[in-house]
């Protein structure tokens, strides 16, 4: 496989100034007092990006996302370290990096063209194109500066796959557009790996990295504490975050809650399609906690069939070991391999405590419809 990003050992420090409280006169006449701190935003990161690949980067506010997407597009100087491409590069960053907000939306697409190394003879073929999947004709002569940020987002997407790069970056900024130009994102976005491009996909959408990643990579304070298969960088990504919650709770804030195991009296996850299974969720919380209990199905391709409504089911934990039962009286799946996902959320939908492939639950099915569940469709000539 060809490398098409090789990230060796980049680490990228800030400088931050903390002025000390002065007089506007004390600032003119000691401009250069008050203290400078280093600040790690990211600690000798190494990865690679093979050609046709497609890798998600996972991590919470702060975490160095954007720092690290801003080195790679040489939009930012690493500290130290090396960053080597093969192919051209199109990005989207985020939201008011790219754009020069006092032209308007013609000019913008025509100077990101030339900073892709494009002429104004190849940004006019694709000109037309860009304006029609940005759908923002109407405010193409308008200055950046007045746009919305789906807008702005609209725009920039579209100049990004029209340039038809070998690796395309997005910073997040697609949750900004509205569903169905998000929809329309992710089809391009399908359409890219169809045709062996790579791309880096910096997101904090779970599901869109189960459907559209190849492999995912978490970042924590800077440093890269996952870089692997996508189910396993999930569970890595959620234990750093619940790590913060247990942070909180010594301030008082959260309860500490564990899920142990989870089992079937059978001890079997074996189940006929159409039968129903029952299986005990075993967990340790250290306080007594009013939450709600949450489950998701995934195939074992990463398409979510199932989420639990995540105030629906609510639960009040005691001290020590809890067992919450799940009963599904039905499964309508076909044949296959079936990923449980199990957890505890607060009144306001927060993790408190979770476990990624708790369970697998293995389906049998003897009929003859092909996809992921049975619809049982009867047919009747009129
Ligand atoms: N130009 C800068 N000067 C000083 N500090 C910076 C600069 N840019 C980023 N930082 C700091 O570096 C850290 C990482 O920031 P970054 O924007 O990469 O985070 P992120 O993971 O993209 O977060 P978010 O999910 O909020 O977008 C933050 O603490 C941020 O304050
Ligand atoms: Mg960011």
């Amino acid at each position: 496989m060809t490398t098409v990003i090789d990230v060796e050992n980049i680490s990228k420090q800030f400088k931050i100034h903390h002025e000390r409280n002065q007089s506007l006169k004390e600032r003119l006449l000691h401009p250069k007092s008050g203290s400078t701190e280093i600040f790690n935003a990211l600690s000798d990161i190494s990865f690679q990006v093979s050609a046709n690949e497609t890798v998600g980067i996972l991590g919470h506010n702060g975490s160095g996302k954007s720092t690290l997407l801003k080195c790679i597009c040489g939009v930012l100087q690493p500290t130290t370290g090396q960053i080597r491409l093969r192919g051209s590069l199109a990005a989207l960053l985020e939201l008011g990096a790219g754009f020069q907000t006092e032209l308007s939306g013609r000019d913008n697409v025509y100077l990101y063209g030339a900073m892709l190394g494009l002429s104004k003879r190849n940004v006019d073929a694709i000109f037309d194109d860009i304006v029609a999947f940005s759908e923002i004709e109407q405010f193409i002569d308008t200055q950046v500066k007045f746009y919305s940020s789906g807008m702005y987002v609209r725009l920039a997407f579209a100049v990004a796959v029209n340039v038809d790069p070998d690796i395309l970056v997005v910073d997040e900024v697609l949750a900004v557009g509205d569903e169905r130009f998000q929809a329309k994102c992710i089809d391009r976005i399908r359409t890219f790996q169809e045709e062996g491009r790579s791309i880096l996909l910096v997101t904090h959408q779970a599901d869109q990295v189960r459907a559209l990643c190849d492999r995912a990579i978490v970042l924590d304070g800077g440093l890269m504490v996952a870089n692997g298969p996508v189910q396993e960088s999930l569970r890595i990504f959620r234990e750093h975050l619940l790590e913060d919650a247990v942070e909180l709770d010594r301030t008082g804030a959260r309860a500490e809650i564990s899920i142990d195991s989870v089992t079937t009296p059978s001890g079997s996850f074996d189940v006929k399609s159409g039968a129903g299974i029952h299986f005990d969720v075993q967990m340790t919380s250290h306080a007594a906690y009013s939450g709600n209990f949450m489950m998701e199905i995934f195939t074992r391709g990463g398409l979510l069939v199932s989420r639990s409504d995540a105030q629906g089911s609510p639960v009040n934990l005691k001290p020590g070991l809890n067992s919450v039962g799940v009963y599904l009286p039905q499964i309508p799946l076909l044949d296959g391999v079936y990923d449980v996902n199990v957890g505890i959320v607060d009144h306001h939908g927060t993790v408190m405590a979770w476990r990624e492939q708790a369970a697998s639950i293995q389906v049998a099915y003897s009929g003859r419809e092909g996809g992921i569940v049975e619809m049982g469709a009867s047919i009747t000539q009129q």
